[in-house]
This record gives C-alpha cells, structure tokens and sequence, in this order.
C-alpha cells in the first residue's frame, strides 16, 4: 500500500506532508509514511530540519479511531513511537498547523519543537468524548506547554481551542497569514533552529508550568468537584484528571506509562465502545438514500419563520446564531412583540452568564427582523412554519406560501405530529415541502428530525441536512408517521412510567432510576418542563383514536384538571419553588396517586428499580424496533443519535437501540413478552424485535444486512 505521506525538500529543510483523506488520521499506512520519510531524513546529511504538515481541509484529526477495534492500532510504528521519533531528533522538527489538530494530531505536534498555525485552526484533545484520555502523551506535554489548569480545562472539555487561543497560552508559536505563508514561516524556523548553538528543545523537559500544581496538589480535587455535575456519570472525564495529575507527581517516563494504561483500559471500556458508536452513529446518519455527492443543493441566504411563539423564537434564533438574516411573522403585533421580547430576553440571560458579549448579541438580534407583511417571505430561500399544531392553519399557510414564494424555495413545516404529505399536498410543489421537527428549547436542543414528504426533492432534503449541520444541529431524516421517530418512542416510556405509579411506585422513584441511569431527568420531572397541559391537549387528539383495550394511566389528567401545569404553576408531578427548578415531592400528589390505584382496584407493591427501569427503556426500545420494520428511519443507529440528542440518553451508554444490543436482544425480547403477559398488549415485542433475538442478532447487525 502507497503511504499516504508526501516529502519534499526546500534547501535543507524536508519537508513531510500528510496526504491522507479526508482528515489525515493516523492510519497504520500514515504512520509507516511518517516514520520512514523521518528516518531518511535523520540519515541524510543534506536535511537539516524538518517540517510536518497536512494537504488538504486540514492537519490531522488525530487516530484513526476504527483501528481501535482491529488491533491495528498498536502496530509498529504505533503513534507514540513516531512521536518518540519526533521529540527525540537531533534535528529540528517543526508542525505547521491549519484547518483542524485534534487527538493524536495534536498530540503529535506538541512533541516537535515548535509549531505555527493559521489563525482559526481548531487545535485540541477531543478523545474524552471517544470515552478515553489522550493516548499519545497529551496529558503530560500539554500542562508541560500551557501549564496544568489551561491543560485540565482543555483535555477534560475536549473542545478545541482556536490558534490565536493557543498562541496566548504558549502551544503555538507563531500565527501565520495563510497557508503559503506557513509554510514559508515554518521552513524559516526550522533553518534558525537547526543552526542555532543549543539542540532542539524538548516538551518533556519542560517542566516549570508544572511547579504551581506540585505547590497546590489540592486543585486537582477541586477540579474533580468542579466537573462532578457536568460529567456524571462518565468515566473518561476523571480519568484524564488523574492522568493529568500524574504530570505532575511522577517522572515523564512514569507518567507516560501510566497514561498509556489508563489509555488501553478506557478504550476497552463500555462507555468508550458506547461513546465510538455515537460519533459514527452521528456521522452515518448523514448518508441517506437517494442523496450522494451529485445531489445538487441550493444556498440558503435569506430564512422566513412564521410564528414568534415557543418554537418560532427558538428556531429565528439559530438562523441569526449561524449569521442567516431572518424575518419572524406572526398573526398580530401583540404576538410579535412578546415574541421578540422573549428572544431578547434569552441573548440577555446569555450574556449576564458572561457567554457572548453584549456586540455579539446586538449583532445577532440585529438579523433578526420582526414583520406582519406576510408577503415578505417570497425573498426567503427557506420558510420554516411554525404556527399552532392545526392542520386547517398549516393548510391555509402552506397555500399562501405556495403563491407567494421563489420557486426553489424550501417550504417547510415544525409540525410535531401531523402529516407532512397532507400538508405538502396543498401546494402545487409537494417536492419542494419537508418536516424540520426541532425540539424545544429550538435554541438549544441539538435534534432536529427532518421529515422527508412522499415527493420531498432530494435536493431540499439534501440543503435541509446541511443548513441543520450549519445552524448547529444534528440532523435526521425519517419518514412520515404520527409523531415520528422522537416522540414515538418517548410514548410508550411516559406511559409505563405512568402505570408504574398507579401500580405502586412514586414519581420520584422513577425519576430517580432514570437519573441514575444517567438521563439529566426522569419522566415525571420532564412532564413539569414541557408542561402537563401540554401534554394533556396532546392526549385530547391522540387518545380517543386508541383502541379501547388500550387505556392510558389519567392521572395527568387529575393533575390538569387541578391546574397543576409543571413548572410553569409551580407544581406539577412535584411543587417548586419560587424561582427554583428543584422538584419537590407533594403530599397531594401522593394522595392522588395512592386514591387512582385504589379506585383502580390496584393493590399497591413494592417495584424494584430493575423493573422500574426496564419497564420504562425497553418499550420504547420495542417501538424502535416497529419504526425500524416501517422503514420510518434508514437505521438502527439513526434512533440512538435522536435519544441522545433530543432526550439526553446517556451518550456513555450509545443510546437506546445501541444499549439494547449491549444487554442483548434476546434478553429484551424474554423481559417484553413477560411484561406483556402480565400487563397485556400495549407491551407486545415487535415482530422485528422477536425475529433478532431468536436469530441471537443485534440492530447493528440488522443495520448491514
Ligand atoms: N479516525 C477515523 N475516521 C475519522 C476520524 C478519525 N480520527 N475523524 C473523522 N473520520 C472520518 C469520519 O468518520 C468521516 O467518515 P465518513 O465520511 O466515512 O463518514 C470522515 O472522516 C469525515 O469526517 P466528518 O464528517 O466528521 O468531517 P467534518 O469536516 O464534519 O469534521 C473533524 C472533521 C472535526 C475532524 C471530525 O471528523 C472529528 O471531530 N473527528 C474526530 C476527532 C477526534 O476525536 N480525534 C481523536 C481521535 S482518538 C486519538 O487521537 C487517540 C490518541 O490519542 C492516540
Ligand atoms: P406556540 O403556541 O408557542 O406558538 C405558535 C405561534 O404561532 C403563536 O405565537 C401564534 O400567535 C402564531 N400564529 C398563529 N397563527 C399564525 C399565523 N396565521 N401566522 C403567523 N403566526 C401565527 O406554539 P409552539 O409550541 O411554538 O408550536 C409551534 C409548532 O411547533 C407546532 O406545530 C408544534 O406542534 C410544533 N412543536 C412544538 C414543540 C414544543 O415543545 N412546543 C416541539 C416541537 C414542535
């Protein structure tokens, strides 16, 4: 196999260009290139220094991650050993860094001797988020280079810092202007360094940054606090700490060994298999059928919202957040008002929390503009409806946007559970109509599901894919059904949850397994956020089109009626607080419940936390399965990215179809088909569900068949 590595020289300098696309990833391959392109130039008495580079998008992203799991990784030359290779030569070894450095790229350049970047390179350790510490001698050279916070705050976040960033705090050591000028500047440092009186530098011998951490031990316990809420639960965020922490405790040699270790145990941990998943998950949702490279696309330059309400205010302000001017309409001033009032509220609350700047907010809310000329979206290149849940309104809407908009603009509806196909159909450009389905707060939520139509054009679901990557979203594409794929799911686990509580347990006794499960919070606690009228005017559609045999636990209706709205009415499932989000338990609640088993003629037991939690997972691993056999969603993998992304499924446990396989299907099928048994068929395992387990197969597997 060619390496996939280019040397050159320029005067004395050689200089070694990873060609590997599309990231440059440390591939056995790459590694080979690198090692041998050094050694000849270690050889070669005309090469006095070197310079490592990347063509292309950018430097490196680091490993190749899918040769964790084929052992390739640890084939000579392994990483460490090419990087060993670099910090050790007698000859100058200069990275000049642009677009992305990140993992083992990174890691790489901070054992040269210097490294330059363009301004806006993105440079960092993301492999916390792969579930495993940096496994290349990160944790020892970058609290060496930037000293231990900076390091700690960098490796344990695992977000990227810019150039300019990395410039102030000593990881780079010079910006240049553009790519000829880096390498033109980083060509210049080697040479001065190559003839300068004194070797090359070492990272490792670096040690002065380390003094204040070995003066004041205790900041890394008190760093271990400071993350315990944000990183509950995952194990890869501590174990970088205490990586780190061997920085400063034990020699390099000591504290590279025993990076490495905690490196191999990470990567052959669930959570790290779990968290591999869902950066692949995430990636393969984006290839869907139909689509490829050829599919054209068009620009969107200018965004309509109709509807300043919840959703309609969240989703103006991803347009703005992205830099796309919007206009936001609404049915009345008064409406208009409230909701631009609402959005300016939120920039301000952003702002007081010292995460943009007053200009940034200023500059945001200027692209947004408030408009009642309804006529003004025939200049949007995209229009997102998002006006009540009524199908007469979104009918008439869709018949005016029909008249008035460009011919190749994108019409698309927020509906959350009606038909995108008899909403398309109203136009005379059904091609052109898709679902963009964004969870509230729209701002904030990283899901957005888009909803392809029967005649949805590949090309308008082609430019919905990418302007939801470029609002920040994280999109998938399912089909049309009632609810699709999000809410479907979450169905059949807020009404087990329900019937747990009629049948004997509390609310916080299943929000509490949930949340240790790892969700930021349980059914009942989610209930009072989204708001239980909500919910109850849902069940008013929904409800009476069920068969009979099917009933529902109507306990939130007895909550409703009560005028017990969630958080908004400061009770709920729980009471809360003036101003506090903490749910507490209610004795009226209790009451309630107790009274709705006793007329159920339900005699109240003990539920354990095992059953409480598999009665409230597997269902809506079960209706995944149905969606799965209807072909709702293209795979398995696809409904594991909108858990994690539209309901905060631990990402430690690859979300629920990933999970599912983990414990095994045929255990999940036995545990359905018991429940079913006892509670009757609203529990009934899916056929598909059935099929696998007898098969002993996984959704992974049924994802390739
Ligand atoms: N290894 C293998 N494949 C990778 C990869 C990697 N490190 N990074 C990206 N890819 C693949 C993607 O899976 C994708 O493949 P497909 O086209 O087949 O789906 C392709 O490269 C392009 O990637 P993206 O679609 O993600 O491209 P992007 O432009 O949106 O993002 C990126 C680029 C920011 C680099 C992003 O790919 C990324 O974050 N990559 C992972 C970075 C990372 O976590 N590095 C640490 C690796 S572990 C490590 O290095 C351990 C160590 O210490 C030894
Ligand atoms: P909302 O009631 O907060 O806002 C709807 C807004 O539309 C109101 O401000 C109303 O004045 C306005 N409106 C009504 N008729 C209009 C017209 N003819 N022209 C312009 N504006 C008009 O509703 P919400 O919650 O924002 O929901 C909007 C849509 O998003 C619905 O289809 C809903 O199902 C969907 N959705 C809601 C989610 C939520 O959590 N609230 C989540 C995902 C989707």
């Amino acid at each position: 196999m060619p390496h996939p590595v280019r040397f050159d020289r320029i005067e004395a300098v050689g200089v070694i260009t990873l060609d590997n696309p599309p990231v440059n990833a440390f591939s056995l391959s790459q590694r080979i290139g690198v090692s041998e392109a050094l050694t000849a130039g270690l050889q070669d008495p005309d090469i006095q220094a070197f310079v490592i580079c990347g063509s292309g998008r950018m430097f490196s992203a680091g490993a190749d991650i899918r040769e964790f799991d084929t052992g390739v990784a640890g084939e000579s030359p392994t990483l460490m050993d090419l990087i060993s290779l670099i910090e050790n030569s007698p000859k100058p070894v200069v990275c000049a860094l642009h677009g992305t450095a990140l993992g083992g790229g990174c890691e790489l350049s901070l054992a040269c001797h210097s490294r330059i970047a363009i301004p806006g390179t993105r440079i960092g350790l993301p492999e916390v988020t792969l579930g495993i510490v940096p496994g290349a001698g990160g944790t020892q050279r970058l609290p060496r280079l930037i000293g231990v916070l900076p390091a700690l705050d960098a490796i344990v976040s695992g977000k990227p810092m810019t150039a300019e960033k990395a410039h102030e705090l000593g990881l780079v050591d010079g910006l240049a202007d553009d790519s000829d000028d880096l390498l033109k500047i980083s060509v210049s440092i080697a040479h001065r360094l190559s003839i300068g009186p004194e070797p090359p530098k070492k990272t490792r011998d670096r040690d002065g940054h380390l003094l204040e951490a070995q003066n004041r031990p205790e900041l890394f316990d008190e760093f271990r606090s400071r993350i315990s809420r944000r990183a509950r639960g995952f194990e890869a965020p501590f174990a970088c700490i205490d990586c780190v922490e061997a920085a400063t405790t034990m020699s390099f040699e000591n504290g590279l060994a025993f990076e490495r270790e905690v490196f191999l145990r990470c990567r052959s941990s669930n959570q790290s298999l779990s968290q591999r998943h869902a950066f692949f998950a995430e990636r393969e949702a984006r290839k869907v059928s139909g689509l490829g490279p050829e599919t054209s696309q068009t620009d969107v330059r200018h965004a309509a919202v109709l509807g300043c309400g919840t959703m309609g205010t969240g989703i103006a302000m991803c347009f703005a957040n992205a830099g796309i001017p919007v206009i936001v309409t609404e049915s009345e001033q008064g409406m208009l008002d409230r909701g631009m009032k609402m959005i300016r509220k939120n920039y301000a609350s952003t702002v007081s929390k010292g995460r943009m700047t007053e200009e940034e907010a200023e500059a945001r809310l200027a692209l947004i503009e408030p408009t009642l000329e309804f006529e003004r979206v025939s200049a949007a290149d995209v229009v997102i409806e998002a006006v009540f849940e009524e199908m007469e309104l979104k009918k008439k809407i869709f018949t005016r946007l029909d008249g008035l908009c460009k011919a190749d603009a994108i019409l698309a509806t927020n509906t959350s559970s009606l038909d995108v196909n008899t909403i398309a159909a109203v136009t005379g450009r059904p091609e052109q109509v898709v679902g963009t389905h964004f969870f509230s707060p729209a701002n904030v939520m990283r899901l957005v599901e888009i909803v392809r139509g029967d005649h949805t054009s590949p090309e308008v679901l082609a430019t919905t894919l990418t302007l939801s990557k470029q609002l920040g979203k994280v999109g998938v594409v399912v089909g049309v059904c009632d609810s699709f794929a999000a809410n479907r799911m979450l169905y059949p686990y807020s009404r087990q949850a329900q019937f747990l509580i009629e049948e004997g347990a509390f609310p916080e006794q299943v929000d509490k397994v949930i949340y240790d499960f790892g969700f930021p919070m349980g059914p009942f606690a989610l209930s009072d956020l989204a708001g239980i009228d909500v919910g109850w005017r849902v069940r008013q559609h929904r409800e009476p089109s069920r068969p009979k045999h099917l009933r529902y636990s109507e306990i939130a209706d007895r909550l409703y009626e009560m005028g017990r709205y969630g958080q908004k009415t400061r009770k709920g499932w729980y009471n809360y607080e003036e101003g506090s989000r903490i749910p507490m338990p209610d004795p009226e609640v209790v009451d309630l419940v107790v009274r709705t088993s006793r007329e159920l003629k339900i005699d109240r037991r003990e539920i354990s936390d095992e059953e409480i939690l598999q009665r409230c997972i597997y269902p809506l691993i079960n209706e995944g399965a149905r969606i799965l056999e209807e072909g709702i969603v293209q795979r398995a993998s696809d409904l594991d990215i909108v858990w994690l992304y539209g309901f905060g499924f631990p990402r430690y446990r690859g979300g629920p179809m990933f999970y599912a396989d983990s414990v095994g299907l045929r255990h999940v099928y036995e545990v359905m088909q018991g429940f079913c048994e006892i509670h009757e068929d609203w529990l009934e395992p899916a056929p598909l569900l059935e099929r696998l387990a007898r098969e002993d197969k996984t959704f992974a597997e049924w994802d390739t068949e």
